[in-house]
């Protein structure tokens, strides 16, 4: 940690997490706690839950869950370090001097160094473009119709025809090689030394929602394979979690965003005013990218390519994107390829004008279904109808289904009713299934914590936030329990520090033990320790044996992992001696 740790615990608790949480999340006071939706995945019955007491959030839907530090890492996609800056400033806490921070940070903060990198890489490309080298690059792109302005609002750059460049200069600026080595932008071979790993591409950097350079796609000028070649993930680059101009698209004073495949598409869009656009990354389309985008609009429109390759790819998009609670449209870019060539051979009206035609996803998929079946035929054309009704089925808002029987007998010119029996005849099948599914899911959930409390993590999670919660028991179990009982490691350092907590100053403060873990993957792992409840309301007799239930069961896990691991006969005869009196065990709750 680059911050002392009484500076990053001062600065967790002037910024009161109900207080901070609430400035993203509508929460509602529900008991001791405050309730909403998670705004980590997709729900519509509140799931996430914030403690003021134990300064702590937890999603029993998702397992999100950490102090406000992880909260805000989580919700801005920062790094611990960032996250603590971000909360000082909103406290008006003076973090120490930048310089000396600055200079152990860059030894700790891996992700900051390597946004630094790519920063120090994205200047780099864009320069060689001004070189006599990079003219071709330069004039490729204006053959693509592209203005100095938009190269320019793009950062778009050149990689040098030379096998080495970025790495020198990278060098020269002084990184050292195991950092560059983790960056993906050069290629370490025992026998043949370090590549760059672009190499006469015209470079298009992938920035973050924080203008941030975090990757990057390069083209090759000309028709050469692979076309684009892209940057692989690193720890500051998760691709199913980033788009490609959505640093742009989510300041465009708009709740409609245009989806599409490439990034040509966005920048030729942008460049004829629709600022609106992004693309996912060269892969598939993503529910994480769904809820990004479920941030800053509420309808999509998808502009893919106008090929089956699109056409298959706006299928599975829908879905995905629907289950966001997005509204969904398709727009139509025949005869033209994609976005980019229709712009530039019809212009940007034309383009509004196909958005403002654009096919509600329904019809659209209806619309691609029907291209499957050969109406002449009756029973195929019986088919398509029983396959449209199946499909209709998936309205679960009454007037919303009406409407869509409406629209979809309206297209194909048939009565209005006879669709609906034919719909209502697919619900009425279809609810039995889903109520035998939901029956069954329902089933599967109950047991779920009953199979779960079997398996020792359970209980220990159990301890610990029975620890947290209900203080007192500390003194009745420390003669019983150490952490040494907890052996797996993030485990056993989580109880270590909650255990010397109490020993030091008989209190524990959940949230502060958070601030030794800097990964968000530790910090919802450590949440879920200490958000570990029983299930439903018990009486207090039914309190103690749970209780007793899970001493019994952690201690006993404890022993026989020992017993397993003994090097003498003495060691042996302790673990049993201490077996034994463990069976005779019971712990009173009562006061005294
Ligand atoms: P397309 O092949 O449709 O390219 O790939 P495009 O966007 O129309 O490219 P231009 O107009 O010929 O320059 C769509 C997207 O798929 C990814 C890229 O993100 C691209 O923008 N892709 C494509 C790759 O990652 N690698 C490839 O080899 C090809
Ligand atoms: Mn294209």
């Amino acid at each position: 940690m680059f911050y002392p740790d009484e500076v990053i615990e001062e600065v967790r608790e002037r910024n009161d997490i109900v207080d901070v949480i609430s400035n993203y999340v509508k929460l509602k006071k529900s008991g001791s706690n405050y309730v909403g939706l998670c705004p980590f995945h997709n729900e519509k019955t509140p799931s996430f839950s914030v403690s003021r007491n134990k300064q702590m959030y937890y999603c029993f839907g998702c397992g999100a869950g950490g102090n406000v530090f992880t909260f805000i890492m989580e919700y801005e996609n920062f790094s611990f370090a960032e996250s603590v800056k971000y909360l000082a400033q909103r406290s008006g806490i003076d973090l120490p001097d930048e310089d000396y921070s600055g200079e152990i940070k860059r030894e700790n903060d891996l992700k900051s160094r390597l946004y630094e990198v790519y920063k120090a890489a994205a200047n780099y490309y864009y320069y060689q473009m001004k070189t006599e080298q990079g003219r071709k690059a330069y004039e490729y792109l204006k053959n693509r119709e592209l203005t100095d302005e938009t190269m320019k609002q793009f950062g778009l750059g050149y990689s040098n025809i030379y096998s080495d460049d970025l790495y020198r200069y990278l060098k020269s600026k002084g990184y050292e090689d195991e950092l560059l080595n983790k960056s993906g932008l050069l290629t370490y071979d025992e026998k043949r030394g370090v590549h760059d790993k672009f190499w006469n591409r015209v470079m298009f950097p992938i920035l973050d929602v924080h203008n941030k350079v975090i990757a990057f796609g390069g083209r090759v000028m000309g028709d050469g394979l692979p076309k684009y070649l892209n940057s692989p993930e690193t720890i500051i680059f998760d691709k199913s979690r980033n788009l490609f101009g959505l640093n742009f698209a989510r300041q465009a004073r708009t709740r409609k965003f245009l989806l599409c495949e490439g990034y040509m598409d966005v920048i030729a869009l942008y460049q004829a005013g629709f600022q609106n656009a992004v693309a996912s990354l060269g892969t598939a389309f993503t529910s994480q990218q769904a809820s990004l985008i479920k941030r800053y609009a509420d309808e999509v429109f998808i502009t893919y390519d106008s090929d089956q390759a699109g056409t298959n790819a706006a299928l599975r998009a829908i879905p995905i994107l629907k289950e966001a609670g997005l509204s969904v449209k398709v727009v139509n870019m025949r005869p033209h390829k994609d976005p980019d060539e229709f712009i530039k051979a019809l212009g940007k009206e034309e383009y509004q004008k196909r958005m403002d035609q654009a096919m509600n996803s329904f019809l659209f998929e209806v619309d691609v279904l029907e291209r499957q079946f050969n109406f002449e035929d009756p029973e195929q054309k019986t088919k398509f109808f029983q396959e449209t009704a199946k499909k209709l089925c998936t309205f679960e808002d009454e007037i919303e289904r009406s409407n869509y029987i409406e629209a979809t007998a309206r297209k194909y010119h048939i009565p209005y009713e006879d669709l609906k029996t034919m719909v209502n005849r697919y619900g009425a099948s279809l609810s039995n299934v889903n109520q035998y599914n939901t029956a069954v899911k329902a089933d599967r959930e109950s047991s779920k914590p009953h199979k779960e409390a079997d398996g020792i993590k359970q209980s220990q999670k159990i301890l610990l936030t029975w620890l947290i919660e209900e203080p007192e028991i500390y003194d009745k179990i420390k003669d019983i329990i150490t952490a040494d009982d907890f052996k797996d490691e993030m485990y056993h350092k989580t109880a270590q520090l909650v255990f010397e907590q109490f020993r030091e100053n008989g209190i524990v403060v959940p949230a502060a033990i958070l601030n030794q873990f800097s990964s968000k993957e530790e910090q919802n792992e450590i949440a879920a320790l200490f958000n570990t409840g029983l299930v439903g309301e018990i009486n207090h007799a039914e309190k103690e044996k749970a209780f007793n239930d899970t001493i019994h069961k952690v201690k006993k896990f404890s022993l026989d992992y020992e017993s397993s691991r003994v090097t003498s006969i003495e060691e042996l005869q302790k673990i049993i001696k201490e077996q034994t009196n463990l069976q005779k065990l019971h712990i009173s709750l009562q006061d005294g």
